[in-house]
């Protein structure tokens, strides 16, 4: 079986186990912080173990890095490691605000840019964006490409959740300059919505994200052609460490990188 069609079912499975949790008290329940260093839900603890019960029953020879349970290794030959947020956007997903999704990505190297393989779901309804290297990304089996065309309105997807006042000064005139400006809470869905051309560039300069947040979608957004920085605008790559926090932008197209990044104060 393919490295794809692996993370694919663990998605699949993790939609059939939650769908019908989200939004209820259930979902909510406290299991203490996380590997990740935020509290792990009954949604992310149902949510992941789908995937660590499924990886041992097909005997996939890998090192899980969970954004709850930590380093697991399934084998102690592994060919790889599986980078887990089984519940990314928890805090939508306990409140059932219908915006959450799963992140999952293979590595062959402890790097971001070793990723191969990347699956986001929407567990609002089961759809599934995925890529592999060199290979394409897909939604619901269509290839997908950023939006490269002058869009007829200019989405500008920036995440401000916990941003301090410094930053959100500096980034002030994006707001104030006419851009439609959206945040909807799950990074994983909007690098994936960004890869489908829903929004033209995604900014994230909180330097807070983890890489389980973005590894799926870092593979997306690279096959369907989109531009991936760190927040020096050099091309982004970072350790898959616990510790690892990144700032990220991913623009359709270095037009409209410019035109955005220029609207920053230094
Ligand atoms: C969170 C989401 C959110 C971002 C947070 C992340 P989680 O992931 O991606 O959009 O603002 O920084 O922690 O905790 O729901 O997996
Ligand atoms: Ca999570």
């Amino acid at each position: 079986m393919e490295v794809i069609e692996i993370l694919r079912e663990a998605s699949k499975r993790i939609y059939e186990n939650v769908k019908d949790l989200a939004g209820t008290d259930d979902a909510a329940g406290d299991f203490g912080i996380g590997a990740g260093g935020d509290v792990s839900r009954n949604i992310d603890i149902i949510a992941e173990k789908t995937v660590l019960d499924y990886l041992k029953e097909i005997d996939f020879e890998c090192v899980v890095l969970g954004e709850e349970c930590g380093r697991v290794e399934i084998s102690n030959k592994p060919k790889g490691f599986v980078i887990m947020d089984a519940i990314d956007g928890s805090a939508n997903a306990v409140r059932g605000v219908p915006f959450f999704c799963s992140s999952l990505a293979f590595a062959t190297e402890n790097k971001l840019s070793s990723i191969t393989d990347g699956v986001i779901t929407d567990l609002s309804n089961g759809e599934t964006y995925w890529a592999s290297k060199n290979k394409g990304a897909f939604f619901k089996e269509e290839q997908i490409k950023v939006r490269k065309k002058d869009p007829i309105y200019k989405i500008v997807g920036i995440n401000t959740s916990g941003a301090s006042i410094e930053l959100m000064n500096k980034m002030r005139p994006i707001f104030e300059n006419h851009n439609h400006t959206r945040h909807f809470g799950a990074n994983a869905l909007e690098m994936a919505m960004f890869a489908r051309g829903l929004m033209d560039i995604f900014i994230d300069l909180r330097e807070k994200i983890r890489i389980q947040d973005i590894a799926a979608g870092y593979v997306i957004v690279k096959e369907a052609g989109g531009l991936l920085l760190d927040g020096r605008l050099n091309p982004l790559d970072a350790d898959l460490g616990y510790d690892t926090r990144v700032s990220f932008i991913a623009a359709a197209s270095q037009e409209i990188l410019d035109e955005i990044m220029s609207q920053i104060s230094k």
